[in-house]
Formats: structure tokens, C-alpha cells, sequence
């Protein structure tokens, strides 16, 4: 049974560990952890399986949202990794739904992702209604899920100083 939950202290070695797992290199763990130390996060979850065997808690899955700096209530999603023997579960699925209602909830108006289209649109991601935004990963790649009831006045996008890093 998969339990998400906001990430504590005690997880952020094996986030670490999970995240160069999932993308078989380093670098997007160090992104996580620029992004924690800079404070640019909004919400950093984590999914865990009960260990049957030992009885443990196993992190099989983390996402962050962070803030971007914009004159409206704007989070980019980036990265969502699942530990690669649990993929293709449903657990990148639901760390995604989760954290947008968490967003949703606490009156968050849009969310931006880099990603492929087709799996983020299933979400609702659209590259639609992220078009009008202009920032430093406008492209065909770059997608936004309004949350709010209308799409906030365009205007430039600036992410957090840990993604230009990673270039
Ligand atoms: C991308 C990722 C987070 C998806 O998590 P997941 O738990 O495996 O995904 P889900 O089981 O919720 O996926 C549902 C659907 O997404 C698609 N999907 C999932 N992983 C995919 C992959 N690696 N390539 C292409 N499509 C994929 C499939 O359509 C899948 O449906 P299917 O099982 O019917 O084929 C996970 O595969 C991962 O950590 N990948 C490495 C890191 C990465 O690329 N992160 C995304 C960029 S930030």
C-alpha cells in the first residue's frame, strides 16, 4: 500500500538516492537539493511502500513543486522520479494528482512543466495555456494547468536559480 506524504527531514538521503535512481545520474538529485537549500520549494512529497519483509518503509517515489517568480501564484513542476523497479505502478500518477491538489487547495493559480506532452496531458497539462508565458523553457515542450478560474495576465516567468544551474 502506497502512502504519499509531505517529505521530513529524516527522507532527504533517500530521496536523494531514489531520484539518481530514477534518471540512472546525479544530476536532478542536486537540483532537489539546490532547490531545499535556496528555499524555492512549495511542496516536496514523497511516496512510500510498507516493507512486508523488514517491516520498513521504502521511498519509491518524490515530487517537487517549486516557486516561480511571477506577479500571480505560479509553481513549476520539476522533478517527479519513481525508484526504476516501481515504475509503470501508478505512483508517478498519483505524486502528480497529489500535488496539484495540494496547489489547488492552499489557492495556487497555475502550474508550468517541462516535460512530454503526452504524458502530462493526461493530467491536464496543456501547452495551450502555457503559451502566452514566456520564460527560459518556452517551447513545445513547456505546458500549465490552470487551477484558478481564469488564466492569469501573461507575463514573463522566472524559475528558480537551481534550473539554470542544471544547464
Ligand atoms: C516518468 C515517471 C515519473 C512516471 O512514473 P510512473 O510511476 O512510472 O508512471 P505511471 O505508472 O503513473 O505512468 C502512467 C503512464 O505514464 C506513461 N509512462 C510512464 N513512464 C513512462 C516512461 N518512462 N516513458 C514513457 N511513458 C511513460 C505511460 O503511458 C503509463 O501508462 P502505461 O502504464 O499504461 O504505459 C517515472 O517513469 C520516472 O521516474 N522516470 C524517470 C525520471 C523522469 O523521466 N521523470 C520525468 C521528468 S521530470
Amino acid at each position: 500500500m502506497i502512502t504519499i506524504r509531505a517529505e521530513q527531514r529524516k527522507d532527504i538521503a533517500g530521496v536523494r538516492s531514489l531520484i539518481s535512481d530514477a534518471f540512472g545520474q546525479s544530476d536532478e538529485a542536486q537540483l532537489v537539493d539546490d532547490l531545499r537549500q535556496n528555499e524555492d520549494i512549495a511542496y516536496s512529497l514523497v511516496a512510500e511502500i510498507a516493507d512486508t519483509i523488514n517491516g520498513e518503509h521504502l521511498l519509491v517515489g518524490h515530487i517537487v513543486l517549486s516557486n516561480l517568480q511571477a506577479p500571480y501564484r505560479a509553481l513549476a513542476l520539476a522533478p517527479v522520479s519513481v525508484l526504476s523497479s516501481f515504475q509503470r505502478q501508478g505512483i508517478g500518477s498519483a505524486l502528480i494528482l497529489a500535488a496539484l491538489d495540494c496547489a489547488r487547495a492552499d489557492g495556487f493559480e497555475i502550474v508550468f512543466v517541462l516535460g512530454n506532452p503526452q504524458y502530462y496531458s493526461k493530467f491536464g497539462f496543456s501547452l495551450g495555456d502555457a503559451e502566452p508565458y514566456e520564460c527560459d523553457y518556452s517551447g513545445p515542450h513547456f505546458m500549465a494547468i490552470l487551477l484558478g478560474k481564469v488564466l492569469p495576465q501573461p507575463s514573463r516567468l522566472i524559475y528558480p536559480k537551481a534550473f539554470l544551474d542544471l544547464e
